[in-house]
């Protein structure tokens, strides 16, 4: 990896991961991802931005070597993550003057995860500017994006917003700029979906803060930089509204084919009246997709045979999710098969307590669907055209 300029004070010093394919052990990475790191040259002062996955350290180090750089004074760490933080204890023992500059909360954290001293800290508080000499940063505290601890730093002269994870994408590219790059934005979805729908409400509060100043790119800390802005942040408005769409998400599992007759009886009906369907048959599934799909989707119904007294793994997991990513679904039933019986409705619904929904009467059916399971699928499908009429 080599450094590239974004102009002649400020560099991208960071790493691309082009083959990491699991993040936190959970999260699939089909793109990759990056970990982006900037050193900013002021006329007193040089600042690093946030710092790369303990992994890369080496990386990092062979990029500021590159630049010449023999002291660091400052090493502002927007988030705890290790993806970002994980380096700066090696940054520390290469550049022992250097102070790491956070906020209260992103000092304690970095305290038990880095074992970093103290006395290496200075900490500041939201909206309080550091000077660089000609040039000044200025810190934004964005609480819950998506730890509690999450910060953003503007530049101000450059009007350059090192945003951290907020709009960040897991996409490992050659480009320093995403331009208008769908694919940069469709990963920026998948990001969203993944590690920040959690927290949607507070993610509208901390756009609206940060776009108070003027903004002439978006540096993040994963992904290409924004030197178009506008597209990612009408992005995330859209992403973090109220609105969905008329679009039922089915995530479903079938053991001997009956479920999965039902699965495709109701999608064929839900879009000859009109609806978007996404059935993702769960075994073969990557939950980033999914999880993107669970950002606009408007229904959530899952569909599971009855397996052990209850829902099948995959089905409990799906449901799992769901609730744990919060998403603004409005609708939600379940349907699928059984043998001879079980308890799958009472632990499906159990599992979805986080979602502000309205529970569509479930469609259970004993072995293979029969013609009366049929019109119960046609009578749910009625009920959810009537409920759409008035979102
Ligand atoms: Fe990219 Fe929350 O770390």
């Amino acid at each position: 990896m080599t450094v590239r300029s974004i102009n002649k004070d400020v560099l991208f010093v960071g790493s691309i991961h082009w083959d990491r394919k699991i993040f936190d052990e959970l999260i699939p990475l089909p793109e990759g991802t990056s970990y982006n790191a900037y050193i900013i040259k002021g006329s007193e002062k040089t600042v690093l931005i946030d710092s790369v996955d303990p992994e890369k350290w080496h990386e990092l180090e062979k990029n500021l070597c590159e630049l010449g750089i023999d002291k660091i004074d400052y090493i502002v760490t927007n988030h705890a993550e290790q993806d970002h933080s994980g380096s700066i204890p090696m940054l520390l023992e290469k550049f022992p003057e250097a102070k790491v500059v956070t906020n209260e909360k992103c000092k304690a954290f970095e305290m038990d995860h880095l074992h970093i001293c103290e006395d290496k800290f200075i900490v500041v508080k939201d909206n309080e500017t550091l000077s660089l000499g000609n040039k000044t940063l200025r810190f934004l505290l964005t609480p819950w994006v998506h730890w509690p601890e999450t910060m953003v730093t503007y530049l101000e002269e450059d009007k350059i917003l090192f945003s951290c994870d907020f709009f960040g994408s897991h996409y490992a590219g050659s480009d320093l700029y995403a331009g208008n790059n769908a694919v940069v934005v469709h990963g920026a979805k998948r990001y969203y979906a993944e590690i920040m729908m959690p927290f949607r409400t507070t993610i509208v509060k901390n756009i609206e803060k940060v776009t108070q100043f003027e903004i002439k790119m978006i540096a993040p800390s994963h992904g290409p930089i924004y030197d178009n802005p506008e597209v990612i942040i009408e992005a995330y408005r859209d992403w973090t509204s109220d609105k969905v769409k008329k679009e039922v998400l089915i995530p479903y599992v079938s053991m001997h084919g009956s479920t999965k007759l039902m699965v495709e009886y109701l999608a064929d009906r839900l879009m000859s009246k009109g609806f978007a369907v996404k059935p993702f048959n769960l075994p073969v599934t990557d939950i980033g997709e999914i999880a993107m799909s669970l950002v606009d989707a408007s229904t959530i119904i899952i569909g599971s045979p009855m397996v052990l007294g209850g829902a099948h793994p995959a089905a409990v997991y799906a449901a799992f999710l769901a609730n744990a990513l919060r998403p603004k679904t409005k609708f939600v039933s379940i349907i699928g098969s059984y043998g001879w019986g079980g308890k799958m409705i009472d632990q499906l619904s159990g599992l979805i307590a986080n979602l502000k929904v309205e529970v569509i009467e479930p469609v259970l059916f004993k072995g293979m669907p029969r013609e009366e399971d049929y019109r119960k699928i046609d009578a749910m499908i009625e009920t959810l055209e009537e409920k759409h009429k008035s979102i």
